[in-house]
Protein backbone atom coordinates (compact mmCIF):
# COMPACT_ATOMS: atom_id res chain seq x y z
CA UNK A 1 0.00 0.00 0.00
CA UNK A 2 1.37 3.45 -0.80
CA UNK A 3 1.01 6.52 0.95
CA UNK A 4 -2.15 9.24 -0.44
CA UNK A 5 -0.61 12.13 -0.29
CA UNK A 6 -1.51 16.25 -0.89
CA UNK A 7 0.63 16.13 -4.13
CA UNK A 8 -2.23 13.78 -5.33
CA UNK A 9 -3.85 16.17 -7.16
CA UNK A 10 -0.74 16.81 -9.39
CA UNK A 11 -0.85 13.76 -10.76
CA UNK A 12 -5.04 13.47 -11.36
CA UNK A 13 -4.10 16.56 -13.19
CA UNK A 14 -1.46 14.96 -15.28
CA UNK A 15 -3.90 12.26 -16.10
CA UNK A 16 -6.82 14.35 -16.73
CA UNK A 17 -4.45 16.43 -19.39
CA UNK A 18 -2.85 13.27 -20.56
CA UNK A 19 -6.34 11.55 -21.31
CA UNK A 20 -8.29 14.19 -22.89
CA UNK A 21 -5.19 15.74 -25.25
CA UNK A 22 -5.13 14.54 -28.38
CA UNK A 23 -2.00 13.19 -29.93
CA UNK A 24 -1.17 16.14 -32.29
CA UNK A 25 -2.23 18.68 -29.10
CA UNK A 26 0.80 16.60 -27.42
CA UNK A 27 2.89 17.53 -30.13
CA UNK A 28 2.53 20.91 -29.76
CA UNK A 29 3.27 20.44 -26.05
CA UNK A 30 6.67 19.19 -26.31
CA UNK A 31 7.69 21.56 -29.16
CA UNK A 32 6.87 24.23 -26.56
CA UNK A 33 8.65 22.83 -24.01
CA UNK A 34 11.38 22.28 -26.04
CA UNK A 35 11.99 25.97 -27.17
CA UNK A 36 11.10 26.56 -23.48
CA UNK A 37 14.22 24.38 -21.94
CA UNK A 38 16.91 25.21 -25.15
CA UNK A 39 17.10 28.43 -22.63
CA UNK A 40 17.32 26.48 -19.49
CA UNK A 41 20.01 24.22 -21.17
CA UNK A 42 22.41 26.97 -21.86
CA UNK A 43 22.48 27.05 -18.08
CA UNK A 44 21.95 23.54 -17.53
CA UNK A 45 24.72 20.95 -18.62
CA UNK A 46 22.30 19.19 -20.51
CA UNK A 47 22.70 18.48 -24.08
CA UNK A 48 20.04 16.94 -26.61
CA UNK A 49 20.61 15.60 -30.24
CA UNK A 50 18.83 12.96 -32.44
CA UNK A 51 19.25 9.20 -31.27
CA UNK A 52 16.90 7.42 -34.42
CA UNK A 53 13.68 7.12 -35.80
CA UNK A 54 11.04 4.49 -35.26
CA UNK A 55 9.37 2.82 -37.83
CA UNK A 56 6.14 4.84 -37.19
CA UNK A 57 8.34 8.04 -37.73
CA UNK A 58 8.85 8.70 -34.16
CA UNK A 59 11.60 10.63 -33.68
CA UNK A 60 13.98 9.24 -29.70
CA UNK A 61 16.36 11.66 -28.73
CA UNK A 62 18.91 11.49 -26.54
CA UNK A 63 19.59 13.74 -23.97
CA UNK A 64 23.47 13.83 -22.15
CA UNK A 65 23.84 14.52 -18.45
CA UNK A 66 27.08 15.72 -17.38
CA UNK A 67 28.75 17.09 -14.07
CA UNK A 68 31.58 18.81 -12.47
CA UNK A 69 33.65 15.44 -11.87
CA UNK A 70 33.36 14.34 -15.69
CA UNK A 71 30.68 12.13 -15.01
CA UNK A 72 28.42 11.79 -18.66
CA UNK A 73 24.95 9.73 -18.74
CA UNK A 74 23.52 9.42 -21.88
CA UNK A 75 19.20 8.50 -21.80
CA UNK A 76 17.15 8.34 -24.37
CA UNK A 77 13.57 8.76 -24.64
CA UNK A 78 12.96 4.94 -25.90
CA UNK A 79 12.69 2.80 -22.87
CA UNK A 80 13.92 6.07 -20.35
CA UNK A 81 16.98 4.04 -21.38
CA UNK A 82 20.38 4.81 -20.42
CA UNK A 83 22.84 4.00 -23.01
CA UNK A 84 26.22 4.92 -21.67
CA UNK A 85 27.73 6.09 -18.23
CA UNK A 86 30.93 7.60 -18.99
CA UNK A 87 33.13 7.81 -15.72
CA UNK A 88 36.94 8.29 -14.85
CA UNK A 89 39.25 5.60 -13.43
CA UNK A 90 41.58 5.93 -10.56
CA UNK A 91 44.26 7.63 -13.18
CA UNK A 92 41.55 9.67 -14.74
CA UNK A 93 40.50 7.75 -18.13
CA UNK A 94 37.18 8.01 -18.92
CA UNK A 95 35.36 5.24 -19.90
CA UNK A 96 31.69 3.60 -20.35
CA UNK A 97 30.84 1.55 -17.48
CA UNK A 98 26.77 0.55 -18.29
CA UNK A 99 26.07 -1.77 -20.92
CA UNK A 100 24.28 -0.07 -24.19
CA UNK A 101 24.29 -0.33 -28.23
CA UNK A 102 24.81 3.37 -30.30
CA UNK A 103 22.40 1.84 -32.59
CA UNK A 104 17.86 1.94 -32.23
CA UNK A 105 17.76 -0.81 -34.23
CA UNK A 106 19.83 -2.85 -31.66
CA UNK A 107 17.26 -1.24 -28.64
CA UNK A 108 14.42 -2.54 -30.79
CA UNK A 109 15.46 -6.04 -31.44
CA UNK A 110 15.25 -8.63 -28.90
CA UNK A 111 17.71 -7.48 -25.74
CA UNK A 112 17.81 -7.92 -22.43
CA UNK A 113 16.47 -4.56 -21.39
CA UNK A 114 20.12 -2.73 -21.38
CA UNK A 115 19.70 0.28 -19.22
CA UNK A 116 15.99 0.34 -19.58
CA UNK A 117 12.88 1.85 -17.35
CA UNK A 118 11.17 -1.08 -16.38
CA UNK A 119 7.10 -1.13 -15.74
CA UNK A 120 4.84 -2.03 -14.73
CA UNK A 121 6.11 -5.22 -13.13
CA UNK A 122 9.93 -5.18 -12.25
CA UNK A 123 10.70 -9.38 -12.72
CA UNK A 124 8.39 -12.12 -12.86
CA UNK A 125 4.83 -12.33 -11.72
CA UNK A 126 4.16 -16.60 -12.12
CA UNK A 127 1.41 -17.31 -15.32
CA UNK A 128 0.97 -13.81 -16.06
CA UNK A 129 -1.99 -13.68 -13.94
CA UNK A 130 -3.29 -12.12 -10.78
CA UNK A 131 -6.65 -10.77 -9.01
CA UNK A 132 -7.63 -8.32 -7.47
CA UNK A 133 -10.74 -9.01 -5.01
CA UNK A 134 -12.91 -10.57 -7.60
CA UNK A 135 -10.84 -9.60 -10.83
CA UNK A 136 -8.10 -11.91 -12.36
CA UNK A 137 -5.79 -9.81 -14.67
CA UNK A 138 -4.52 -12.05 -17.45
CA UNK A 139 -1.30 -10.06 -18.84
CA UNK A 140 1.35 -11.32 -21.71
CA UNK A 141 3.58 -14.06 -20.67
CA UNK A 142 6.95 -13.39 -22.42
CA UNK A 143 9.09 -15.54 -20.19
CA UNK A 144 7.52 -19.46 -20.27
CA UNK A 145 4.24 -18.72 -18.44
CA UNK A 146 5.26 -15.81 -16.97
CA UNK A 147 5.15 -12.61 -17.42
CA UNK A 148 8.34 -10.58 -17.02
CA UNK A 149 9.10 -7.08 -16.63
CA UNK A 150 5.46 -5.73 -17.73
CA UNK A 151 4.95 -8.02 -20.81
CA UNK A 152 6.39 -7.80 -24.81
CA UNK A 153 5.36 -3.85 -24.85
CA UNK A 154 6.71 -2.92 -21.19
CA UNK A 155 7.89 0.62 -20.02
CA UNK A 156 11.03 -0.21 -21.63
CA UNK A 157 9.87 -0.06 -25.16
CA UNK A 158 7.33 3.07 -24.66
CA UNK A 159 8.75 6.70 -25.99
CA UNK A 160 8.83 8.77 -22.63
CA UNK A 161 7.80 12.50 -23.14
CA UNK A 162 11.02 14.13 -21.47
CA UNK A 163 11.97 17.47 -20.37
CA UNK A 164 14.95 18.71 -18.93
CA UNK A 165 14.86 21.04 -15.97
CA UNK A 166 17.01 23.54 -14.21
CA UNK A 167 17.23 22.58 -10.52
CA UNK A 168 20.47 24.96 -9.58
CA UNK A 169 23.55 22.28 -10.31
CA UNK A 170 22.38 20.11 -10.43
CA UNK A 171 21.37 18.18 -13.94
CA UNK A 172 17.24 17.03 -14.17
CA UNK A 173 15.15 15.12 -16.69
CA UNK A 174 11.48 14.52 -15.71
CA UNK A 175 10.04 11.61 -18.08
CA UNK A 176 6.50 10.86 -18.05
CA UNK A 177 4.62 8.28 -19.66
CA UNK A 178 0.67 7.65 -19.66
CA UNK A 179 -0.12 3.80 -19.40
CA UNK A 180 -4.01 2.95 -20.38
CA UNK A 181 -5.83 0.96 -18.79
CA UNK A 182 -5.86 -2.96 -19.63
CA UNK A 183 -2.40 -1.85 -21.73
CA UNK A 184 -0.34 -5.59 -21.36
CA UNK A 185 -3.09 -6.66 -19.28
CA UNK A 186 -2.81 -4.57 -16.16
CA UNK A 187 -5.60 -2.90 -14.84
CA UNK A 188 -5.78 1.35 -14.55
CA UNK A 189 -4.71 4.06 -16.36
CA UNK A 190 -1.25 4.66 -14.65
CA UNK A 191 0.24 8.17 -14.89
CA UNK A 192 4.04 7.42 -14.25
CA UNK A 193 6.73 10.10 -14.16
CA UNK A 194 10.23 9.16 -13.63
CA UNK A 195 12.86 11.62 -12.55
CA UNK A 196 16.75 10.94 -13.29
CA UNK A 197 19.27 13.40 -11.57
CA UNK A 198 22.61 14.19 -11.85
CA UNK A 199 24.92 15.99 -8.54
CA UNK A 200 28.00 17.04 -8.20
CA UNK A 201 28.52 14.58 -5.26
CA UNK A 202 28.09 11.81 -8.26
CA UNK A 203 24.61 10.80 -7.37
CA UNK A 204 22.29 9.44 -10.02
CA UNK A 205 19.20 9.56 -8.10
CA UNK A 206 16.22 7.76 -9.63
CA UNK A 207 12.76 8.77 -8.32
CA UNK A 208 9.31 6.61 -9.71
CA UNK A 209 6.13 8.31 -9.05
CA UNK A 210 2.57 7.03 -10.50
CA UNK A 211 -1.03 6.97 -9.95
CA UNK A 212 -3.57 5.05 -11.04
CA UNK A 213 -7.36 5.46 -11.44
CA UNK A 214 -8.33 1.60 -10.89
CA UNK A 215 -6.81 -0.63 -7.77
CA UNK A 216 -3.64 -2.04 -9.80
CA UNK A 217 -0.31 -3.57 -9.31
CA UNK A 218 3.37 -1.81 -10.06
CA UNK A 219 6.65 -2.79 -9.36
CA UNK A 220 9.11 0.09 -10.98
CA UNK A 221 12.73 -0.68 -11.47
CA UNK A 222 15.84 0.06 -13.91
CA UNK A 223 17.53 -2.61 -15.61
CA UNK A 224 21.01 -0.85 -16.30
CA UNK A 225 24.10 -3.26 -16.06
CA UNK A 226 27.21 -2.28 -15.04
CA UNK A 227 30.62 -3.17 -15.71
CA UNK A 228 32.87 -1.15 -13.61
CA UNK A 229 36.69 -2.56 -15.58
CA UNK A 230 34.67 0.06 -18.64
CA UNK A 231 35.84 -3.21 -20.14
CA UNK A 232 33.25 -4.87 -21.54
CA UNK A 233 35.21 -7.97 -23.17
CA UNK A 234 35.81 -8.87 -19.77
CA UNK A 235 33.19 -10.27 -17.01
CA UNK A 236 32.09 -8.66 -14.09
CA UNK A 237 33.18 -11.77 -11.81
CA UNK A 238 36.20 -9.86 -10.41
CA UNK A 239 33.83 -7.15 -8.72
CA UNK A 240 33.77 -7.35 -4.99
CA UNK A 241 29.91 -6.86 -3.75
CA UNK A 242 28.47 -6.19 -0.56
CA UNK A 243 24.43 -6.33 0.00
CA UNK A 244 23.04 -5.79 3.28
CA UNK A 245 20.58 -8.67 3.24
CA UNK A 246 20.31 -11.29 6.22
CA UNK A 247 18.12 -13.36 3.65
CA UNK A 248 16.75 -13.59 -0.01
CA UNK A 249 13.94 -15.22 -1.81
CA UNK A 250 14.94 -18.93 -3.26
CA UNK A 251 12.81 -19.72 -6.43
CA UNK A 252 11.85 -22.49 -8.64
CA UNK A 253 12.94 -23.91 -11.95
CA UNK A 254 10.27 -20.96 -13.70
CA UNK A 255 12.64 -18.50 -11.33
CA UNK A 256 9.83 -17.86 -9.42
CA UNK A 257 10.10 -17.62 -5.63
CA UNK A 258 9.09 -20.07 -3.63
CA UNK A 259 7.81 -17.68 -0.84
CA UNK A 260 10.15 -18.96 1.50
CA UNK A 261 12.53 -16.05 2.87
CA UNK A 262 16.22 -18.36 3.37
CA UNK A 263 18.88 -16.83 5.53
CA UNK A 264 22.02 -16.27 3.39
CA UNK A 265 24.10 -17.89 6.45
CA UNK A 266 26.21 -20.37 5.34
CA UNK A 267 25.54 -19.50 1.50
CA UNK A 268 26.79 -18.63 -1.60
CA UNK A 269 24.37 -15.92 -1.14
CA UNK A 270 25.79 -14.63 1.91
CA UNK A 271 27.34 -10.99 0.57
CA UNK A 272 26.67 -9.27 4.24
CA UNK A 273 30.58 -8.62 3.91
CA UNK A 274 32.33 -7.10 0.45
CA UNK A 275 33.09 -10.61 -1.44
CA UNK A 276 34.36 -11.07 -5.04
CA UNK A 277 31.87 -12.37 -7.04
CA UNK A 278 33.49 -15.22 -8.54
CA UNK A 279 33.80 -17.10 -4.89
CA UNK A 280 30.61 -18.81 -5.08
CA UNK A 281 28.95 -17.88 -8.31
CA UNK A 282 29.43 -21.35 -9.73
CA UNK A 283 29.19 -23.13 -6.24
CA UNK A 284 27.82 -26.38 -6.36
CA UNK A 285 24.30 -25.15 -4.87
CA UNK A 286 20.42 -26.10 -6.25
CA UNK A 287 19.96 -22.13 -6.19
CA UNK A 288 22.48 -21.07 -8.45
CA UNK A 289 22.01 -23.69 -10.72
CA UNK A 290 18.44 -22.69 -10.97
CA UNK A 291 19.55 -19.33 -11.90
CA UNK A 292 22.25 -20.24 -13.54
CA UNK A 293 24.57 -18.01 -10.98
CA UNK A 294 22.90 -14.96 -8.97
CA UNK A 295 19.64 -14.27 -10.74
CA UNK A 296 17.90 -13.57 -7.24
CA UNK A 297 15.78 -11.16 -5.07
CA UNK A 298 17.38 -10.14 -2.13
CA UNK A 299 15.19 -9.15 1.16
CA UNK A 300 17.06 -5.80 2.28
CA UNK A 301 17.68 -4.71 5.91
CA UNK A 302 16.14 -2.20 7.03
CA UNK A 303 12.91 -0.26 7.08
CA UNK A 304 10.99 -0.07 3.68
CA UNK A 305 10.34 3.57 2.64
CA UNK A 306 13.73 4.92 4.61
CA UNK A 307 16.78 6.10 2.24
CA UNK A 308 19.57 3.31 2.92
CA UNK A 309 22.95 2.07 1.22
CA UNK A 310 21.55 -1.44 0.23
CA UNK A 311 24.67 -2.41 -1.92
CA UNK A 312 27.99 -1.69 -2.82
CA UNK A 313 30.22 -3.02 -6.06
CA UNK A 314 33.63 -2.28 -6.18
CA UNK A 315 36.28 -2.89 -8.81
CA UNK A 316 39.88 -2.57 -7.82
CA UNK A 317 41.92 -2.35 -10.75
CA UNK A 318 39.97 0.77 -12.11
CA UNK A 319 39.06 2.16 -8.45
CA UNK A 320 35.48 2.40 -9.20
CA UNK A 321 32.75 1.77 -6.92
CA UNK A 322 28.91 2.20 -7.09
CA UNK A 323 26.74 2.28 -4.08
CA UNK A 324 23.18 1.78 -4.20
CA UNK A 325 20.62 3.51 -1.96
CA UNK A 326 17.12 2.78 -1.56
CA UNK A 327 13.61 3.37 -0.19
CA UNK A 328 12.50 -0.57 -1.64
CA UNK A 329 12.31 -3.78 0.50
CA UNK A 330 14.37 -5.87 -2.39
CA UNK A 331 16.95 -5.97 -4.53
CA UNK A 332 17.78 -8.25 -7.73
CA UNK A 333 21.43 -9.31 -8.46
CA UNK A 334 21.59 -10.88 -11.57
CA UNK A 335 25.14 -11.51 -12.95
CA UNK A 336 23.74 -11.14 -16.67
CA UNK A 337 23.96 -15.21 -16.79
CA UNK A 338 21.77 -14.76 -19.76
CA UNK A 339 24.09 -12.85 -21.58
CA UNK A 340 25.54 -15.00 -24.55
CA UNK A 341 27.98 -13.53 -26.78
CA UNK A 342 25.36 -12.04 -29.55
CA UNK A 343 24.67 -8.74 -28.86
CA UNK A 344 27.20 -6.37 -30.77
CA UNK A 345 28.67 -4.22 -28.32
CA UNK A 346 29.65 -0.54 -29.88
CA UNK A 347 33.38 -0.69 -28.27
CA UNK A 348 33.85 -3.63 -30.65
CA UNK A 349 33.23 -7.69 -30.29
CA UNK A 350 29.67 -8.92 -28.43
CA UNK A 351 28.72 -8.63 -24.68
CA UNK A 352 29.46 -12.10 -23.11
CA UNK A 353 28.38 -14.28 -20.55
CA UNK A 354 28.59 -12.06 -17.38
CA UNK A 355 30.04 -8.94 -19.12
CA UNK A 356 27.11 -6.56 -16.92
CA UNK A 357 25.52 -7.05 -13.57
CA UNK A 358 22.11 -5.57 -12.44
CA UNK A 359 20.83 -4.61 -8.76
CA UNK A 360 16.98 -3.93 -9.82
CA UNK A 361 15.38 -2.21 -6.87
CA UNK A 362 12.08 -3.10 -6.26
CA UNK A 363 9.87 -5.33 -4.50
CA UNK A 364 9.86 -8.51 -4.60
CA UNK A 365 9.01 -10.66 -7.43
CA UNK A 366 5.55 -12.41 -8.14
CA UNK A 367 4.39 -10.81 -4.96
CA UNK A 368 0.70 -10.23 -6.51
CA UNK A 369 0.55 -13.47 -6.32
CA UNK A 370 2.06 -13.89 -2.76
CA UNK A 371 0.20 -12.30 0.07
CA UNK A 372 2.88 -13.00 2.90
CA UNK A 373 5.34 -10.93 0.92
CA UNK A 374 4.61 -6.64 0.56
CA UNK A 375 2.19 -5.49 -0.96
CA UNK A 376 2.57 -4.20 -4.39
CA UNK A 377 -1.41 -2.40 -4.69
CA UNK A 378 -1.71 0.90 -5.51
CA UNK A 379 -5.20 2.49 -5.19
CA UNK A 380 -6.77 5.29 -6.90
CA UNK A 381 -6.12 8.39 -4.47
CA UNK A 382 -2.66 6.74 -3.09
CA UNK A 383 0.65 8.28 -4.86
CA UNK A 384 3.31 5.38 -5.54
CA UNK A 385 6.91 6.94 -5.04
CA UNK A 386 10.20 5.18 -4.36
CA UNK A 387 13.56 6.38 -4.69
CA UNK A 388 16.97 4.86 -5.56
CA UNK A 389 20.17 6.46 -6.01
CA UNK A 390 23.40 4.81 -7.81
CA UNK A 391 26.73 6.88 -6.54
CA UNK A 392 29.37 6.84 -7.91
CA UNK A 393 33.33 7.01 -6.93
CA UNK A 394 36.69 6.41 -6.62
CA UNK A 395 38.93 4.66 -4.24
C1 LIG B 1 16.04 -9.88 -14.77
C2 LIG B 1 15.72 -11.28 -14.51
C3 LIG B 1 16.62 -12.18 -15.27
C4 LIG B 1 16.61 -11.86 -16.73
C5 LIG B 1 16.94 -10.41 -16.91
C6 LIG B 1 16.82 -9.99 -18.35
O1 LIG B 1 17.08 -9.43 -14.07
O2 LIG B 1 15.74 -11.61 -13.15
O3 LIG B 1 16.23 -13.52 -15.09
O4 LIG B 1 15.34 -12.12 -17.27
O5 LIG B 1 16.12 -9.60 -16.16
O6 LIG B 1 17.46 -10.83 -19.21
Amino acid sequence: MYKITKYSYLFSTFLLILATTSCKEAKKVETENTTETAEQMSAQPISKSEFGTLPNGTVVDKYTLTNANGIAIDVISYGGRITAIRMPDKNGKVENITLGFDKLKDYLADNPYFGALIGRYGNRIANAQFSIGENTYKLGANNGTNNLHGGPEGFDRAVWKVTPKADGDKSVLVLEYYSKDGEMGYPGNLATVVTYTLDNDNQFEINYEAETDKATVINLTQHAYFNLSGDFSKPITDHKVKIDADSFLPVDENLIPTGEIRNVSGTPFDFTQSKTVSKEIDADNKQIALGGGYDHCWVLNGVTGNLRTSAIAMHAASGRKLEVLTTEPGIQFYTGNFLDGTLPNPAGGYYGKRSGFCLETQHYPDSPNQPKFPSTKLEPGERYKTTTIFKFSIE
